[in-house]
Parts: C-alpha cells; structure tokens; sequence
C-alpha cells in the first residue's frame, strides 16, 4: 500500500495519519471512518497556487466542492485562498455556513433552478458558469428583477476526448454539459449574453474530464478555446478576460497511476496559451482553473472495521467490511481500482490474496478483487487510502446504512468534522401519516 502526504508506519507498526495512530482513531470514531491529512490538503491547494505564481500569469485556483463538500473543507480552502466551484444550492449553502466570501464562488451546472439562480444572485457570489440558452434567459430576468448583474462564464464544449473512463468524459461535443463551439450554439449564446441587459460577460469555461494524467488534453483544449475567441473577437468584437480551464488532474489511486505534478500541468497550460493567443494576437486572460480530486483524494483513507471472512475452497476468500458502495460507490460506478492495507498489522508481509465486499444485499458492492494482504483476521482494521474525493460526496443510504464519521488529522490531533449518521437521523424526515388530499 503506498503512503500519501504524512502517512506513515508507526513504532507499533500500525498506519499513522497526521500524527494519529489509526488503530486509535477506529476505535474513537468507530468505523468506518473517513480519515482526512489537513497538511496534505494544504500542500496541495498551495501546490497549484505557486505553480501559478512563477508562471506570470493572473489567476484563480477553485477548489471543485463535488469532490469533498463539508463546512470544515469549505473553511480550509477559504483559509489556503482558494475559489470555490459549487453546483447546487446545497453545496452553495455549506460553503456560506462556513462562511465562504461569497465573491470567491463559482456555481457550475447544467441546469441550475430558479431557486439556486436567486439564491446566488442574492448571496452576491462571484460567478454564474452558464451552461445553455434556459439559464442565461432566467438568469437575466433574476438580475433584472433584482436590480444586479450577474457576472458570467459560458461553459463551451471544445470537442477535445480526454484519455478517462466515458462515464467522466465531458468535453467532447455529445455532451449534456455547455454549449458546443462546432454547431455556432457556443457564439450564439456569446452573442446573447453582450445584448442582455443584466449579464456581465467575463470569458468561457471548459471541462475535459477527470482522473488526466496527460498533459495533451489540456493543451488541445486551450487551441480550441483560442481558435473560438479569436472567431468570438472577428465576429462580435468581444475579448474574454478570463479562461476557465475547469479540472480533471489525476492522482495516484494505484501502482501504474502516473499523475504529474500540479506545476506541470500548470506549466503546459500556461505555455499553450501564451503561444496560442500570441499568435492570434489575443490578450492573455486570467487562467482559472477548478480541481477537486488533486486536492483532497490522495489526502482521505477510509477504515473499515473486517467483519465475515468467507473462504470458498478453490474459488476465493472474501473479507467483508462494515462499510462498502455506500461510502464509496466508484468501484461499483466506474470500476474504480483501490489498494488497502491492515492499519493494525501494517509491518506484516502479504500471505495471502483476497477480495474485499461491502455489506450491502448487492452482489457488485465489492470494493477490492484480488489483493495479496497479511492473513485476514476478524476485527482487523482495513484502510483504503485514496478515497477523499467523491467518496462522502457520493456516499448514500443504500440498505438505510448511516454515512460514516468524517476526522481531519494533523500534528497528532483529529477533529471530528461530520459526525457519524444515527439510526435517529435515518428516520429523521420520515412520516407515517394520513392521505392528505391533492387539491383539484
Ligand atoms: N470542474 C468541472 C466543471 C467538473 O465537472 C469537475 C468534475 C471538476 C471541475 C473537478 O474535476 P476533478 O479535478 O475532481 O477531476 N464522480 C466521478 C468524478 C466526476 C467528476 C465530475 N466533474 C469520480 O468519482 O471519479
């Protein structure tokens, strides 16, 4: 199992996070747990901010709250001066309880509520990344209504395939995402932001896809975006002052993963637009860009509490954990591939091959196939490290199975940031009540 950002083996030769020793922390916090390395996470967000800062060029790093969206991660990206990218009313509301400034929000999405419009609107965030003709139409109105601009990025679809699994790919012209530059959809809805009163025009914004380790897609989609501002300038006499590359930087989730640093994908970007718009003598914009994944993934682990272990004689040996799909469904969604270590007995030599189950009544809720561990023991404390991006965020309550504890670790001390769901919380909005009529 490979050791990200201060994970290390301790003298009782158990895994330690942020100084805390996870055996500890399982038997505190109960499992399973989510374990967040608070260093890690800043050394990642100031990873791309200074990769930033030698380059010249102005700019904006946006945290992507799908990855990980809680008040405590809000307020650390806020304190590292960080942007925030939002996509719901619900993210937007945990970002302003933590007292996100709401000038550094960005809100993102395909099809944004009238409710999620004028609740930014009148929250005064920074950004509305407009996605189609519906939503600059009601976002106009909303800010007419209101007296306000609303200051916009036009999410375009540069056609350009990055190298990801296709449930995740998003920047190629079939796409339900933005306005396609192929088709003239994306210039004709430049055209109507310029003639709508109540809209503010900063620039585009595109997203190729996610878990990229190549540096080539990035660069295709710069070309693309600086070919259509040069037609956007040609034939409306318009210069964008901000280019919004989105996210998409892989990481390490396993051997063979080959992530870059974020200065290298910083330093490809920003060399691709310097020539790209030079030549068309463009005005260099503001970058911004938005992960999510490079900044909290490497830094979650879960730990998982072994229950049943099953041998089928010849077949295979199945470890089941306390957890499973419900705390993370990427390997159920996108065969997504983890390693694992026991966090107690991490000193131990592999003696065996196993595969690790959820626990829920479904037969594709396995987390692991095949992985060579110590000999498996009942009570063992299993860490999956890598699962600090879409793991909470896309946890559910399949099989009513409470959302596990989320601690952020660091110098020795753990902070217990989301409390552990109760059997109360599940029934919390349930009613058995009598048929109410529906009005005719
Ligand atoms: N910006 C936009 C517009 C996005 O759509 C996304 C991710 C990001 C930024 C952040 O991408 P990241 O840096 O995290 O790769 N649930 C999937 C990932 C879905 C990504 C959706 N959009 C997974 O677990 O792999």
């Amino acid at each position: 199992m490979y050791l990200h950002g201060t994970s290390r083996i301790n003298e009782k030769g158990h895994l330690e996070i942020g100084g805390c020793d996870t055996v500890q922390l399982a038997r505190e916090f109960g499992t399973p747990l989510y374990v967040y390395d608070e260093q890690l996470i800043r050394e990642n967000c100031r990873a791309f901010v200074e990769a930033f800062q030698t380059t010249g060029f102005s700019f904006q790093v946006a945290y992507a709250s799908k990855a990980f969206c809680t008040m405590a991660i809000c307020r650390l990206v806020a304190e590292e001066g960080l942007s925030l990218d939002v996509v719901s009313a619900g993210e937007l509301y945990t970002a302003l309880k933590a007292g996100y400034p709401a000038e550094r929000i960005h809100f993102h999405g395909n099809n944004k509520s009238p409710e999620e419009l004028a609740m930014a609107l009148e929250a005064g965030i920074g950004c509305f990344v407009a996605d189609n003709f519906y939503e600059l139409e009601m976002l106009n109105l909303l800010a007419k209504e209101r007296g306000k601009t609303a200051v916009v990025l036009l999410r375009i679809t540069p056609g350009v395939e990055a190298h990801t699994h296709e449930y995740i790919a998003t920047g190629q012209q079939d796409s339900k995402f933005g306005l396609d530059i192929q088709s003239g959809q994306a210039l004709k809805a430049v055209r109507r932001c310029l003639q709508a009163e109540a809209l503010e025009l900063l620039g585009v914004h595109c997203h190729i896809g996610s878990q990229i380790f190549e540096t080539e897609g990035f660069v295709a989609a710069v070309v693309q975006v600086a070919q259509f501002l040069q037609t956007v300038r040609e034939e409306c006499g318009y210069t964008a002052r901000v280019v919004n590359l989105g996210g998409g930087y892989g990481i390490r989730y396993v051997e063979g993963d080959t992530p870059r640093t974020p200065a290298h994908y910083i330093n490809a970007i920003t060399q691709a637009v310097r020539t790209e718009f030079a030549q068309r003598q463009l005005p260099f914009p503001e970058l911004w860009i938005e992960p999510g994944r490079s900044i909290v993934g490497e830094a979650g682990t879960t730990l998982y509490r072994i229950g049943s272990v099953k041998e089928i004689p010849n077949v295979r040996k199945y470890v089941a954990v306390d957890g499973g799909m419900t705390d993370n469904l990427r390997p159920a969604l996108y065969q997504a591939r983890y390693e694992a270590g026991l966090a107690n007995r991490m000193n131990e030599q592999p003696g065996e091959i196993v595969s690790i189950a959820g626990k829920c009544c479904e037969s594709g809720d396995m987390l692991i196939w095949d992985i060579a561990l110590p000999p498996v023991q009942s009570g063992d404390i299993l860490a999956v490290p890598c699962t600090g991006a879409y793991g909470y965020a896309m946890a559910s309550n399949y099989n009513r199975i409470p959302r596990p504890a989320v601690v952020f670790v660091r110098d020795g001390q753990a902070r217990l940031v989301v409390e552990r769901e109760t059997l109360d919380d599940l029934v919390r909005l349930d009613r058995i009540a009598d048929p109410i009529p529906l009005q005719r």
